[in-house]
C-alpha cells in the first residue's frame, strides 16, 4: 500500500508518500518527504501566529503535495489513500489540510483517512528510507510524546489502544524551551536555539527546578522552571552577562528539563513494566535528552527515537499512522472536519 500523508497543524506544511512493508505490520518506508517550514514567516514574532500559518498553508499545500508525489515517483491514481491531520492543532491549518485530502480523495475516489498528529508522531520511530533506522520495537511499550504543544505519558498497549499515564499541568515542555528561549533573546523555535548554547555551558552552574518527581505522579509542569529562569535573569541581565555565562543557563535549563522528562519516562517503564520506551515528537530531537534517556535506561529497558528528520512535523509520520488504520480497514467518511482538540485516547483502537 501506498499512502500520501498531509501535515498542516501548525508551522510547517508537509506532504510525504509512505509504502507498507511487506514484513513487518507497524514499519512504513519513505518514498517522499517533503516540508516547507514557515520559520521566516514566524520568526520575527517569536511565535506561530496562527493566521500567518493558515495564509501560508493555503498558499503552500499543493506545491507540497506535488513535490511528495513527484519525488515518490507516483500518480495520485496509483495511491491507495489519503491521510491528513485532522487535530489536534490550530484549526485554520487544519482545515486547509483537510480540504486538500478531500478534494485529492474526491477526484481520485481514494479512501480518506483522518490522523490524529500525536498518533503520527508515535508511529515516527516506525519509518525507514531504506537506511539507518531499523525499529523492532512492538507494542506495548511507554510513549514519552514531547513537542509545543503536548507532553504525554502513555502506556500504549496496541496501535490506538494508548492509556495516559500522565501529561502537562501547563506549559508543553517544547514551550518551555521556545519560551525559555525568548527570555534568553534567542530566535524561534526555541529547542534548537537553546541547544546550541548549552553546548558549550556547564549544566550543574545552576540548579533549577525538577517538579513533580515523585515515583508515582506522571504529569508534568514546567510553569515553576520559566519562572524560575525569568527570577535568574532578572538577578543576572542577559546585558550584562558574558558568552560562557549564557551557555551556562541555557545548558542548566535544558538539564533540567531532559532530566525531568528521563525520570518520569523511566518510573513510566517499571510502573507498566515495560520493557520498551518510545519517544518521539520535536523535543526527542534533544540530544542531551536522547543521552540522559539511554544512560538511565541502562540495559534494561531499551529506548526508540524517530530518526532526526522525522523528529519534528512531517508528512510521513500522518502517512503512516493512516496507513496502518487503512490496512485495518478503518477510514473516514466526507463529514471528517477539522478538530483543534482530540484527546489521543479518544481513539479507535487497532487490532
Ligand atoms: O513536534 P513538533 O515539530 O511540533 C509540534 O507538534 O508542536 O515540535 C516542535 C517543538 C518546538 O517547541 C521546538 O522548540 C522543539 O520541538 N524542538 C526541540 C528541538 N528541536 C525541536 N526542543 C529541544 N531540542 C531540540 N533539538
Ligand atoms: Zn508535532
Amino acid at each position: 500500500m501506498r499512502i500520501l500523508g498531509i501535515e498542516t497543524s501548525c508551522d510547517e506544511t508537509a506532504a510525504a508518500v509512505v509504502e507498507s512493508h511487506s514484513n513487518s505490520s507497524n514499519r512504513g518506508t519513505i518514498l517522499s518527504n517533503i516540508v516547507q517550514t514557515q520559520l521566516e514567516i514566524h520568526a520575527e514574532y517569536g511565535g506561530v501566529v496562527p493566521e500567518l500559518a493558515s495564509r501560508a498553508h493555503i498558499s503552500n499545500v499543493s506545491s507540497v503535495v506535488q513535490a511528495a508525489l513527484d519525488q515518490a515517483k507516483i500518480k495520485p491514481a496509483d495511491l491507495d489513500g489519503i491521510a491528513v491531520t485532522t487535530g489536534p492543532g490550530l484549526i485554520g491549518g487544519l482545515l486547509v489540510g483537510v480540504a486538500t485530502a478531500k478534494g485529492l480523495a474526491l477526484a481520485t475516489k481514494k479512501p480518506l483517512i483522518g490522523v490524529h498528529h500525536m498518533e503520527g508522531h508515535l508511529m515516527s520511530p516506525f519509518l525507514d528510507n531504506n537506511s539507518a533506522n531499523d525499529c523492532s520495537v512492538g507494542f506495548p511499550f511507554v510513549a514519552l510524546l514531547v513537542s509545543g504543544g503536548h507532553t504525554l505519558l502513555l502506556h500504549a498497549r496496541g496501535f490506538g489502544d494508548y492509556v495516559l499515564l500522565g501529561q502537562t499541568k501547563d506549559d508543553a515542555v517544547g514551550e518551555a524551551f521556545d519560551k525559555g528561549a525568548r527570555m534568553l533573546g534567542l530566535e524561534y523555535p526555541g529547542g534548537p536555539a537553546i541547544a546550541k548554547l548549552a553546548q558549550n555551558g556547564n549544566n550543574a552552574a545552576i540548579r533549577f527546578p525538577r517538579i513533580l518527581l515523585d515515583k508515582k505522579l506522571f504529569d508534568f509542569s514546567f510553569s515553576g522552571l520559566k519562572t524560575s529562569l525569568r527570577t535568574h535573569l532578572i538577578k543576572n541581565p542577559p546585558a550584562e552577562l558574558n558568552p560562557q555565562s549564557m551557555s551556562d543557563i541555557a545548558a542548566s535549563y535544558q538539564e533540567a528539563i531532559a532530566e525531568t522528562l528521563t525520570i518520569k519516562a523511566i518510573n513510566a517503564c517499571h510502573h507498566t513494566n515495560c520493557k520498551n520506551l518510545l519517544v518521539a515528537g520535536g523535543v526527542g530531537a534533544n540530544r542531551r535528552l536522547r543521552e540522559l534517556l539511554i544512560k538511565s535506561a541502562g540495559r534494561d529497558i531499551q529506548v526508540t527515537f524517530p530518526a532526526m528528520d522525522v523528529c519534528t512535523d512531517n508528512g510521513a509520520m500522518i502517512a503512516l499512522a493512516g496507513l496502518r488504520r487503512l490496512e485495518s480497514g478503518q477510514s473516514d467518511s466526507w463529514d471528517l472536519n477539522a478538530r483543534a482538540r482530540w484527546p489521543l485516547t479518544q481513539l479507535a483502537s487497532v487490532a
